[in-house]
């Protein structure tokens, strides 16, 4: 039997992580990973277990984009079928914190994955980029939108324009990677990151995510107006009760995600 294209695992307390695992094609993403990715995404979200996702590839590769074997000979019907936007909106969709682990390669799609995270914890020596525009094409997964959020319209034009690569350390310091560290410890740290949010009231987590996430495209006036709503609605928590008190008696708090 061939191995799973998804490797599912909980390697801490309420951390769930995600391998792409198809290493044979630096972890392209072909149809079949695509939705089994939606897929464990979606139970994540569902599961009051996991407060954090990991999504992580191998040394080599995070991943290196679209399949493009799967599409070098597909019509626009063909590609139109496929739903891929709607995959990538159910995999953006995901309630929890997802950190994404970038070793080797995110090119493409895989460079796509690792914006759409919350997160990105990278290998200083990881190699993203939007290379697409050198195989005639243009990104499919938000590529055009995220990248120029991420670090500028002027930055990201170069890389768009031209497909070159930059590195994590790179990404670091466009603003890009939430941190760069040696390569042997990208997943360490992710583990780390993830433990550390894990414990966390996952409400209070939740709703900081989602006013982010809602902030982004909206009017400043807007965004904060969701963000104090949300902030009142975490005063009917027990979590809230439990955080400060536990500031007060200068003890550890004990969330209950009630
Ligand atoms: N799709 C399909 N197969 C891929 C692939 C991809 N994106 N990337 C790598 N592979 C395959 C290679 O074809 C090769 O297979 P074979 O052994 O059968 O020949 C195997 O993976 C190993 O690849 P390389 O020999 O090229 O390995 P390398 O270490 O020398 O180079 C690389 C690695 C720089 C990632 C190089 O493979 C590469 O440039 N890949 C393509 C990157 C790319 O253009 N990505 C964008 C895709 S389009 C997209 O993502 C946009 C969209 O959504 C529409």
């Amino acid at each position: 039997m061939s191995e799973p294209v998804l490797l599912v695992d909980e390697p801490a307390k309420g951390v769930r992580r995600l391998r792409l695992n198809r290493p044979q094609a630096r972890n392209a993403l072909s149809m079949e990973l695509r939705r089994a990715l939606v897929e464990a995404i979606t139970q994540a979200s569902h599961d009051a277990q996991v407060r954090v996702v990991i999504l992580a590839g191998n040394e080599q590769a995070f991943a290196a984009g679209a399949d493009i074997k799967d599409m070098a000979n597909a019509s626009t019907v063909d590609m139109m079928g496929r739903g891929v936007l709607e995959l990538w909106r159910a995999t953006a969709s995901c309630t929890k914190p997802v950190v994404a682990a970038v070793r080797g390669y995110a090119l493409g799609g895989g460079c796509e994955l690792a914006l759409l995270s919350d997160l990105i914890i990278a290998s200083d020596t990881a190699r993203f980029g939007q290379p697409e525009i050198r195989i005639g094409i243009i990104p499919g997964g938000g590529g055009t939108q995220r990248l120029v959020a991420a670090i500028g319209k002027h930055r990201a034009m170069k890389y768009l324009l031209t497909g070159t690569t930059f590195t994590g350390r790179e990404a670091f310091e466009m603003g890009l990677a939430s941190e760069a560290v040696p390569d042997d410890q990208v997943e360490v740290r992710a583990l780390a990151i993830a433990s550390e949010i894990a414990a966390l009231s996952p409400l209070a987590v939740q709703q900081l995510k989602d006013v982010v996430l809602r902030g982004m495209d909206l009017p400043l006036d807007a965004g904060q107006a969701l963000e104090t709503k949300a902030l009142h609605l975490l005063f009917s928590t027990a979590d809230q009760k439990e955080g400060m008190a536990a500031f007060i008696e200068k003890r550890a708090p004990r969330f209950t995600g009630q």
